[in-house]
């Protein structure tokens, strides 16, 4: 069989720039992945603290002082990791009541959460003013008429940011701005409705939200979009005829994870944010205004490795396939079935056998569902890859286990590890899916 040297492809570049090698195995922290593997079992999701603190600080330390980070809960909920993120000084961003317990279960002060999403309900928004969170970023006028309502019932007067849905916007992989949405206020229609919470005697318009797409790797395009923040929260302040308390940008940093991608040049947009911060100090609406940015992908997903191990190899009809232990049940996004239009190989790796030479033969690297799109690689060039190999999948950190069908086939839920140096923590038990813990529930109630 020929043999090639394996090119520094992606899944290598991460492993070199987060993680480490030792032995021939990758290692997270000092802690090599037989030794993570033989302590909490595959299928597993292990997060490099370092890695996540690391990212945060060096962002930071890009913002000018009137930006704070918000951590988008979404991303990956995990308490373990909220408690790391939080001890960084950011706030949290919800989107859900569920999410809102984990973030003041976590640890989160009140004032430092945002609550946005499109279909809030009464419960949610009431729960919300009863924690009083920091913000709510109203969607729609018929939201901010159902807050004004609550507010009224408790007497108070809240405040609250506009989410915009600008007439244009510079893009990202999944664009959420400038077309027909269920996301924000049409800009078309912003005045008008600025006008008609002015009349509202429990709101109070302090700040503006723009959100408009995620997974984008060019700095310009964000900055682009900042500007037209600062338009739109010009145009709002001076409707509401006083300066704006916060103007949220929204997420959307990028991480690459395929081949034709490159990374977010963060020196070039540090050096357009200190544009950003100089144009809003010459608005007389945006001088003292804090500036949000709210990311969830970019502040874990590179932290986090998918593990799972060959179950056995098959060959049919002149292809490989490892089976492994894990799938698209734990990881939606890597088999390619959230959104994406194009199935692209997640960055992947033999991680036992991180630095061996590739073997000339493709394989594809299939979960235990019955169905072909459990496929987390296709025609892969790995090294000759054996039952008891264990697979890895990179940039995992975000969007992984948190967006996956768990319940898909009843296969135990994933484990969670969280390692930092030498220490590592099981920070999720694996476990039964949801679906048949609530059937265990219901006829232990009956027997009762
Ligand atoms: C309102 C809002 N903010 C922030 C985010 C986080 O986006 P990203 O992970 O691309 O940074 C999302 C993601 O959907 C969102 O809807």
């Amino acid at each position: 069989m020929k043999s090639k040297r394996p090119q520094l492809n992606h899944a290598a570049r991460l492993a070199e720039k987060h993680f480490g090698i030792c032995e021939h195995q990758l290692c997270i922290g000092d802690i090599s992945i037989e030794e993570l593997t033989n302590q909490f079992g595959t299928p597993l999701f292990i997060y490099h603290q370092d890695t996540i603190t690391n990212t945060i600080r060096d962002l930071q330390s890009r913002l000018p002082d009137r930006f704070q980070l918000y951590y988008s809960i979404k991303a990956n909920p995990n308490a373990a990791i909220l408690r790391t993120i939080l001890a960084e000084g950011c706030g949290l961003e919800i989107a859900s009541n569920g999410e809102l317990q984990q973030a003041l279960s976590a640890g989160c002060k009140p004032e430092q959460i945002l609550f946005a999403g499109p279909g809030k309900t009464k419960t949610e928004l009431s729960a919300a003013l009863d924690a009083e969170i920091g913000e709510i970023h109203v969607e729609s006028i018929e939201e901010a008429r159902w807050i004004n309502q609550l507010a009224g019932q408790k007497k108070s007067v809240e405040s609250i940011s506009l989410r915009v849905n600008p007439v244009d916007t510079a893009g990202g992989a999944m664009q959420m701005g400038g077309k027909p949405s269920p996301f924000g206020i049409d800009e078309e229609i912003l005045e008008a409705v600025v006008a008609e919470i002015q009349q509202q005697e429990n709101t109070k318009i302090t700040g503006v939200h723009l959100y408009m797409g995620t997974q984008i790797l060019d700095a310009e395009i964000l900055l682009a979009q900042y500007h037209r923040g600062i338009s739109i929260a010009n145009a709002v302040a001076q409707q509401v005829d006083a300066p704006l308390t916060t103007l949220d940008f929204g997420g959307g940093l990028g991480t690459p994870y395929f081949a034709h991608e490159t990374e977010l040049d963060l020196d070039a947009f540090q050096r357009g944010l200190i544009e950003i911060d100089e144009a809003m100090a010459s608005s007389p609406w945006l001088t003292n205004t804090k500036a949000i940015i709210e990311p969830g992908r970019f502040l874990v997903n590179e932290a986090g490795i998918y593990v799972s191990r060959v179950t056995r190899v098959k060959h049919s009809r002149g292809k490989t396939y490892a089976v492994i232990d894990g799938g698209m049940h734990h990881h939606l996004a890597a088999s390619g079935n959230l959104g994406q239009t194009i199935k692209r190989n997640y960055p992947l790796a033999v991680l036992n056998k991180i630095d061996e030479l590739h073997s000339a033969d493709l394989v594809e690297i299939v979960g235990p569902l019955c169905t072909p799109l459990d496929t987390l690689g296709r025609s892969i060039s790995l090294p000759p890859i054996e039952a008891g190999d264990l697979v890895g999948v990179f940039q995992s950190g975000a969007y992984a286990r948190a967006a996956s069908p768990l319940g898909f086939l009843s296969h135990p839920t994933p484990a969670e590890v969280m390692v930092s140096t030498n220490d590592a923590h099981l920070i999720r038990r694996p476990g039964l899916p949801e679906d048949l813990l609530n059937d265990q529930q219901i006829e232990s109630t009956d027997i009762d």
